[in-house]
Order: structure tokens, then C-alpha cells, then sequence
């Protein structure tokens, strides 16, 4: 199976086998991350990013294809993230993907990116259904219990910002660059965690969603107070930001499991961590201690496919493949498209 990413700053195609016993062998995985691009805008810039990926996509996937020493004639299906995401984007994969498809002959799998990002678990890990996915990036902070291929129950999401923005938002304002996570992470580490007392929004009321922009505001409003900010300042409040949103973390990933148990009695708990915010070794440790309190497995796939990849496109295209799953040539890229389509109807931009 080809897998294609292209729905944010990743260009990205990797060839991954699945075997008749759900076994997975990574053959390839090529990632080019478009940080340079984006770096002096502090953000992605979404024509940007389309740009680049129309750029680069064709050498990534002869390159993925070269690593693996399979010819693109042999593989048996292409798969290409479909949605959610940047739809300039999202277009380049998705076509470049339809092209192929109609070129070689062969079947088009249209991933959801979300889905590909739930599957890693077992993509790594062989773990068996039914799990909790905490998913925790850029664009994303969610719950989703995963029942089963397509069989997805969203059981919260942020109301605001995504966790992975909170953290880029918080190291622009001390001015730590982009992307924000492992450097607030590293200056952090030589700060105080206990020096300021953040708000954690939400977090009395007992339902599973997240809420960031009340945090990321309390953190501006101190840095103002404290300026002109110490390299101690910046470091002392890195380390308090990042306490409170991985003490947020881990009372909702308690409750969540809480349900999990509940509603699976029979079933071990099983924790899955998701996105690149899953780097964070203090979120990691939290969820470390929390599970092992609670009797839980956590799995926390290696970073490199917690991120963006081709390799969970190609996965999750296999995983719907091999339950006879394709999609036809006039699929329509998909810029909003929750897992759990119930979902579509409750939210206003249905992600
Ligand atoms: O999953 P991802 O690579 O891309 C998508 O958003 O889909 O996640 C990127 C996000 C960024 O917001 C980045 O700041 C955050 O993950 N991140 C981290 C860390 N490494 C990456 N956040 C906190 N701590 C980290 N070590
Ligand atoms: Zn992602």
C-alpha cells in the first residue's frame, strides 16, 4: 500500500505491507517537513504549504518507493489523506493520488486523516479494538473511542483551541519560535513549574471536552505583568504552562477511562496517544503514572508516526482494504470530516 500525507505542513509517502494477519512491515517512510517555509510567518501558511507539496510530492513518493525497492506498478492499492485538513493541500495528495490510480490501474483508498492518526496503534503495536485514542496536535485535541475499523465515538473535543496550538501560541508570546511545543518544552525544563497558578478551564464541569484559549490568555497577561520577561521568567512560566495543561491531561484521561471501564467492564482499559503534542515527556509522564494507578495500558506509538506520516495513511488505507473498502475516482476532498459523523451535526466546523 502507498500512502500519501499532504493536509498540513508534511509532505509525506511511505509503502507499508499488511499481511492476511493484520502484521504490518514499514518498508518506507518519507518525511519532509516544511519548517523552513513557514518559520519567519510563526505559523503554517496554508498556500504556501499547497505550494510546497506540489513541489515536492513526486520525488517523495519515488524516493518512499526507491527505499522500499517496490516499483509503484506493483503496489496493490494508493491511498492518500482525503480531509480534515488544509484543502490546498489535502488537493495535491488526494489528486496526485487519483492520477495514479487511474494511471496504474489501481484501487484509490480516500483516508480520513484523523482515522489514519486513530490506527497507528495498531500499525505499531497490533493493539486490539476496542481502545481509547487521546489525539493531541496541531489542529486536534480529542477523545474518540475506537470500536473497530470506520467505527469511531468521538467523546470530546476542545471547544477552542487544540492543545498543540496552545503550546505554539504560548512559545510565540515568549518569543520562542515555531514550532512552539519542544521549545517550551526544553526552556521548561530549567523553570518552575509551581511559580504561577494557571487556570484550568473546564475542568470542574464533568463532561470529556478541553478548553486552551482561557489558559493561553492567562499566560499572556502574565508575561505583560512580568515584562521585560528574565530568561527565569520565560522559563518559570513555560513550566507552570506546561504543568497545568499535562494536570488537565491527566484528570481527563481519567474520567475517560473511567467511561471506558464502565461501558467495557470486560475489557482491559486500553490508553492510545496520538500527535505530536505526544513528544511532550511531561504530558508522557502523567499519563504514565495515571495508567498505571488505574491498572490501564497506555501506548504510545514511537514519535515519528505520532506526527504526521505517510506510513498511517498507508495503514489505515490497508486496514479499510483489506475489509473491501475503496473509494471511487470522483471522491471530493474533504476539508472538514470528523471521525464520528454524528458529530457533523452538533459542531459548526464539524471537527
Ligand atoms: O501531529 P502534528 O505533528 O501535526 C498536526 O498538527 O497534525 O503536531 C504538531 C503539534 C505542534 O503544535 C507542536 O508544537 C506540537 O505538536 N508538539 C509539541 C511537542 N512536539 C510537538 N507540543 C508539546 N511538546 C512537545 N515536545
Ligand atoms: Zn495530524
Amino acid at each position: 500500500m502507498l500512502g500519501i500525507e499532504t493536509s498540513c505542513d508534511e509532505t509525506a509517502a511511505a509503502i507499508v505491507v499488511r499481511d492476511e494477519f493484520g502484521n504490518s512491515t514499514i518498508l518506507s517512510n518519507v518525511v519532509r517537513s516544511q519548517l523552513d517555509e513557514h518559520a519567519a510567518f510563526g505559523g503554517v501558511v496554508p498556500e504556501l504549504a499547497a505550494r510546497a507539496h506540489v513541489t515536492y510530492l513526486d520525488h517523495i513518493i519515488a524516493q518512499a518507493c526507491r527505499e522500499a525497492n517496490v516499483k509503484l506498478g506493483d503496489v496493490d492499492a494508493i491511498a492518500a489523506t482525503a480531509g480534515p485538513g488544509l484543502v490546498g493541500g489535502v488537493l495535491v495528495g488526494l489528486t496526485t493520488a487519483k492520477a495514479l490510480a487511474a494511471a496504474l490501474d489501481k484501487p484509490l483508498i480516500a483516508v480520513n486523516h484523523l482515522e489514519a492518526h486513530a490506527l497507528t496503534a495498531r500499525l505499531t503495536n497490533n493493539v486490539p479494538f476496542p481502545y481509547l485514542m487521546l489525539l493531541v496536535s496541531g489542529g486536534h485535541s480529542q477523545f474518540v473511542l475506537v470500536r473497530g475499523v470506520g467505527d469511531y465515538e468521538r467523546w470530546g473535543t476542545t471547544i477552542d483551541d487544540a492543545l498543540g496550538e496552545a503550546f505554539d501560541k504560548v512559545a510565540k508570546l515568549l518569543s520562542l519560535g515555531h514550532p512552539g511545543g519542544p521549545a517550551v518544552e526544553a526552556i521548561a525544563k530549567s523553570g518552575d513549574k509551581l511559580r504561577f497558578k494557571f487556570p484550568k478551564p473546564l475542568l470542574r464541569e464533568q463532561r470529556l471536552d478541553f478548553s486552551f484559549s482561557g489558559l493561553k490568555t492567562a499566560v499572556r497577561l502574565q508575561a505583560e505583568a512580568l515584562a521585560p520577561l528574565s530568561n527565569q521568567d520565560v522559563a518559570d512560566i513555560a513550566a507552570s504552562f506546561q504543568h497545568t495543561v499535562a494536570t488537565i491531561i491527566e484528570v481527563r484521561s481519567r474520567q475517560a477511562l473511567e467511561r471506558f471501564r464502565a461501558e467495557f467492564p470486560n475489557e482491559p482499559m486500553r490508553l492510545v496517544v496520538a500527535g505530536g503534542v505526544a513528544a511532550n515527556r511531561s504530558i508522557a509522564a502523567a499519563l504514565d503514572g495515571l495508567c498505571r494507578a488505574v491498572g490501564a495500558d497506555l501506548i504510545v506509538p514511537p514519535i515519528a508516526l505520532c506526527t504526521d506520516n505517510g506510513a498511517m495513511v498507508a495503514w489505515a488505507g490497508a486496514e479499510r482494504f483489506a475489509l473491501g473498502g475503496h473509494d471511487g475516482l470522483d471522491f471530493v476532498a474533504r476539508p472538514r470530516w470528523p471521525l464520528d459523523l454524528d458529530d457533523m451535526k452538533v459542531t459548526a466546523d464539524g471537527i
